[in-house]
């Protein structure tokens, strides 16, 4: 949408009151149905839209749904185990059961690689940018999703697990859903005031 392209205040209204509507959405409130092929596929075009200096294309996005669900969820429990050998049998079946809950999980992760210009930071910027993308694409296509980190993302046995390279940083799990129906209350969204100011000219 730009000016002039004829698109219609009301749908520029809808796309403000969309992105305005967005909240994450614990993985227990998230069932199936997931989203099909194309809706994903959409998704992860929206993300590869983000903002990036010196045309890095840092992004990396590992699909991991059907079977593959149980994979993850068999790492996430392995590996923890070795982290923390006295993880009560609880914390590990909940780590277990997760992954498997959802349809749809999706490492994000960041292909770091240097560039003068372009330090890793501003790499790492501009793949939370996706995420944020892909969490906005998956909410204006009527799903639920939420960012999460935790442990595990910060563990080398599941990056090896996920097949990431040496000069990759994983940078979290965006799990997907049809939103179920008891939800918690959003977040309070918090006001400008405090976030916000203007720079006044001298
Ligand atoms: C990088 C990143 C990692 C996060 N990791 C977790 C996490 O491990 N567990 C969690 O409960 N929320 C985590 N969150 C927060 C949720 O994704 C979400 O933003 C939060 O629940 C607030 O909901 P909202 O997005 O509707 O404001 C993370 C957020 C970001 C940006």
């Amino acid at each position: 949408m730009k000016p002039g392209d004829g698109a219609t205040s009301e749908a520029r209204r809808a796309a403000i009151k969309a992105l305005l509507g967005r909240r994450s959405v614990p993985a227990q409130c998230l069932t199936a149905p997931g989203p099909d092929a194309a809706q994903i596929a959409t998704a992860l075009d929206v993300a590869l839209r983000a903002p990036d200096h010196g045309r890095m294309q840092p992004w990396r996005f590992r699909i991991i749904r059907g079977a593959a669900r149980a994979k993850f969820s068999e790492a996430l429990v392995a590996a923890a185990r070795v982290r923390e050998p006295s993880l009560a049998a609880a914390q590990l079946e909940k780590l277990r059961a997760r992954p498997l809950q959802v349809p749809l999980v999706i490492a994000a992760s960041a292909r770091l690689r240097d560039n003068p210009k372009v330090p890793h930071i501003e790499q790492l910027l501009s793949t939370g940018a996706a995420v944020m993308n892909l969490l906005n694409a998956f909410h204006v296509q009527g799903y639920g999703a939420i960012w999460l980190t935790g442990p595990s993302v910060y563990d080398p046995a599941i990056a090896a697990a996920l097949g990431l390279g040496g000069d990759e940083q994983l940078l979290g799990f965006v799990y997907v859903g049809t939103v179920g129906a008891v939800v918690p209350t959003a977040p309070e969204r918090p006001a400008q005031a405090g976030f916000v100011s203007e720079i006044q000219p001298d």
